[in-house]
């Protein structure tokens, strides 16, 4: 995982719940990185799950919905360092149906060693899009974060029908309606 998705992280967690949160739950989680990233290094996936399990116990907050709060944010340092992708789009349904054939590929030249998810696009129509998500990773709750905040940057709103097709969360179903 990249280390953008850490340093991020961290700062969310700094943010929000207070540096001396982010220090417990790294010392916690006794990372082989000693939690020292840089946004452009590579680490170990499960180091991201330890630190979310970690403040998960601490604020009582699941995992998912920790998920689903980090995209937020995550959300507004993406646009920040690649608004190109958003202004190329001037619909949420359009930019959303490309993440896979389109945005992620472009990450992927960034950073080659990326682990990206898979969303296959099931139905798309002007107001509905219907994607499969699929991912070892099981972050499908940082997706609808995701994807949430990008109605809110094209001041739309939507339903959003989440269904797991697999009980680990590594597949979903995501049914989009443009309200
Ligand atoms: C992960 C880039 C938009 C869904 C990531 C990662 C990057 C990235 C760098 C981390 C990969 C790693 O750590 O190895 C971008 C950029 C976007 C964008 C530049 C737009 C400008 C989106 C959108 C969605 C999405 C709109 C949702 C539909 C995800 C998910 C992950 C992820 C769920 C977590 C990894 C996983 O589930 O396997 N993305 N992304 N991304 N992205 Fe995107």
């Amino acid at each position: 995982m990249k280390g953008i998705v850490f340093t991020e992280f961290l700062t969310l967690v700094e943010n929000k719940f207070g540096l001396d949160v982010a220090d417990q739950i790294i010392e916690e989680s006794n990372l082989e990185s000693n939690g020292a990233y840089t946004s452009v290094g590579t680490y170990d996936f499960s180091e991201m799950l330890s630190l979310l399990s970690n403040l998960s116990a601490l604020s009582k907050i699941s995992v998912d919905d920790l998920l689903q709060i980090y995209a937020e944010h995550f959300f507004d340092v993406l646009l920040k360092s690649y608004p190109h992708f958003f202004k190329t789009h001037n619909d949420p349904i359009e930019f959303l149906s490309v993440v896979e054939s389109h945005i992620h590929v472009e990450v992927l030249k960034i950073y080659p060693d990326a682990e990206l998810p898979s969303f296959k696009v099931l139905e798309k129509t002007k107001d509905k899009l219907i994607m499969v998500y699929t991912s070892s990773r099981a972050m499908y709750t940082f997706g609808l974060g995701l994807m949430h905040k990008t109605f809110k940057h094209y001041n739309c709103k939507a339903n959003i029908l989440v269904e797991k097709i697999k009980e680990d969360g590594t597949q979903v179903k995501f049914s989009i309606n443009k309200i």
